[in-house]
C-alpha cells in the first residue's frame, strides 16, 4: 500500500506537476514570470535549493573544534594541579598580565596567544592585568 502510494506519487503525480510549472526557455524568462507563477515554482526551488546544499555541505570550511573539553591543553601536565604565585610587591612594571587562556607559550604570562584561541574557536577570553600605582 506504501510503495504504490509513493509509485503513483513519483510516475503520475510528479511528472504532471513537473509539467504544469511555468518554467520559462531562457534565463531572461524568468524576469516576465508573475507573482503566482513564482509562487508555483517555490517548492521546486526549494528543494533544488536543499539538495544542493547538501551535496556542497561536507566540503564547506568548518570552524576548527577543540580537541575535548580540556581547559588546560599542555601546561605542566604532569603536575596533579598547576598553581602560580607571584607575590605584588615583586611587580617590576606597572602593568602584568597573566594568562588565563591557558594557551600562553611563557604561562603563566600572557603571550597574546588567547587572539588566536579566540578567533579560532569564537571564544572571548583575554589576559588578568594587575596594575601596580606608582606614588
Ligand atoms: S595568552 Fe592566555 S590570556 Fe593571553
Amino acid at each position: 500500500m506504501v510503495l504504490e502510494t509513493i509509485s503513483k506519487i513519483i510516475k503520475v503525480q510528479l511528472p504532471a506537476y513537473l509539467k504544469k510549472l511555468p518554467l520559462p526557455e531562457t534565463i531572461g524568462g524568468f524576469a516576465r514570470l508573475t507573482v503566482s507563477e513564482w509562487l508555483r515554482l517555490l517548492p521546486l526551488l526549494g528543494i533544488l535549493a536543499l539538495l544542493g546544499y547538501l551535496t556542497i555541505r561536507p566540503f564547506l570550511p568548518k570552524k576548527k573544534k577543540q580537541r575535548d573539553s580540556l581547559i588546560n591543553l599542555k601546561i605542566q601536565k604532569e603536575n596533579p594541579k598547576v598553581v602560580n604565585e607571584i607575590d605584588i610587591e615583586d611587580l617590576k612594571s606597572t602593568n602584568a598580565c597573566y594568562c588565563r587562556c591557558w594557551r600562553s607559550k611563557t604561562f603563566p604570562v600572557c603571550d597574546k596567544s588567547h587572539l588566536k584561541h579566540n578567533e579560532l574557536t569564537g571564544d572571548n577570553v583575554g589576559p588578568l592585568i594587575l596594575k601596580k600605582k606608582i606614588r
